[in-house]
């Protein structure tokens, strides 16, 4: 049988088990969704792009106004004290900040001070078919909120109407589902951006505007094809230009590129991974290999 992988957690600055770690039931994070939080993974034991989660996870407060009571180095400092713990070359990471405890009631005044919790476990490869084959993506019934509601471009803990999309990937057996806007724009999948190569050619994603996260691994791959003088179109993206991509791919921290064999059902393109995908997934990994490098001599320095 197969052994669950080891989970340890940073409570307040306190590693504990995954069966010992605790946090109050009027914590308003677990009251209303009041946090934030960002996922990432180690690669040989570094954090991956980990300033760009760090800067995304302050913007992500300050949209809230919420105020994180740790400075960046003391969150690196809380990220080593967990990842030194676990002790594994991969493991996937999430820095959750609450508002905190306190009376239960909406307004955020009543908050004593934040909570933070840090989950890292082991992250087993991802299975290879995904990238091999591609994935089954539907487009979800439930709609991404409106950018006038909380924006979508706030991590914030309340994903309900994307757990709800991804409900219905999973009936479905399919592997995620794409959200669209309240005007029928595509936004993004449940936890990743998603990019089309159209009828026409034309690589596009959609804009921040059409209401998603800005990715970390959409902005790079941004930069990469702006590096590579590779055109890219951030207009919106209505479900008709979709359903005619000759490519689409998801993209996410931890899975990277994943590319689709089909939406709703449909083959995407010719049915299994497509050229300009490629040729994306190998600069990104190419990209990832030069970063991780800088940035394991900066870890390594601080934490040896
Ligand atoms: C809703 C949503 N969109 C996009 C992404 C991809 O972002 P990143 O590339 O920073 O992992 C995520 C990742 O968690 C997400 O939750």
């Amino acid at each position: 049988m197969p052994t669950s992988p080891k989970r340890l957690v940073n409570v307040n600055g306190q590693v504990f088990s995954e069966h010992e770690a605790r946090i109050s039931v009027f914590d308003r994070g677990f009251l209303f969704g009041d946090s934030i939080y960002e996922v990432t993974q180690t690669i040989e034991g570094v954090p991956f792009m980990l300033d760009d989660h760090l800067d995304r996870l302050y913007r992500s407060g300050e949209k809230i106004a919420l105020q994180l009571p740790y400075s960046r180095d003391e969150l690196k400092k809380e990220l080593a004290r967990v990842l030194k713990a676990l002790a594994v070359e991969q493991a996937y990471v999430r820095i959750i900040i609450t508002r905190g405890e306190g009376e239960i009631g909406l307004d955020p005044g009543l908050a004593t001070s934040a909570n933070l919790v840090i989950i890292a476990k082991e992250l087993p490869p991802y299975p290879r078919h995904w990238y091999t084959e591609g994935v089954d993506v539907i487009v979800a019934h439930t709609l991404r909120n409106p950018t006038e509601s909380i924006d979508p471009n706030v991590k914030s803990g309340n994903y309900l109407n994307n757990v709800m999309a991804f409900a219905e990937a999973s009936r479905l057996k399919a592997f995620d589902a794409l959200m669209l806007n309240h005007r029928g724009e595509v936004t993004e999948g449940t936890t990743s951006n998603v990019w089309i190569v159209n009828e026409q050619g034309l690589l596009k994603t959609p804009p921040l505007a059409s209401g998603l996260l800005e990715g970390i691994t959409r902005k790079h791959l941004l930069e990469i094809c702006r590096e590579q003088k590779i055109e890219v179109s951030l207009t919106p993206i209505h479900l008709e230009e979709l359903q005619k991509a000759q490519e689409i791919f998801l993209t996410s921290s931890t899975k990277r590129l994943v590319p689709l064999r089909t939406l709703d059902g449909k083959a995407v393109g010719s049915g299994s991974p497509g050229p300009i995908w490629r040729q994306l997934s190998t600069a990104y990994d190419a990209h990832v290999q030069k970063i991780q490098a800088q940035a394991r001599e900066q870890w390594q320095a601080v934490n040896p």
